[in-house]
């Protein structure tokens, strides 16, 4: 299993929006973060979809070490 690229030590605030699909970049290379650019071609991630429910402020983690994909779960605090 290859690891994850840290992307930054600190989650991404996103706004999402209702009926909306997110998806999240597992790998961290993704110029585009907190979601995938198709930068894991070639690794072993794949992104993972959100489909957000309703309009409301969420925080992705960027670290990419959250147990609580895809949102922040403080594990940039120990890396
Ligand atoms: S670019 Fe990271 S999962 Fe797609």
């Amino acid at each position: 299993m290859d690891k994850p690229t840290i992307a930054a030590k600190e989650p991404a605030q996103v706004d999402v929006k209702a009926g909306e699909s997110y998806w999240w970049c597992r790998c961290g290379k993704s110029a585009n973060q907190p979601f995938c650019d198709g930068s894991h071609q070639g690794t072993s991630f794949e992104p993972m979809e959100y489909k957000a429910e309703k309009d409301r402020t969420l925080f992705f983690c960027q670290c990419k070490h959250t147990k609580r994909e895809p949102f922040c779960d403080g594990a940039h605090n120990d890396l």
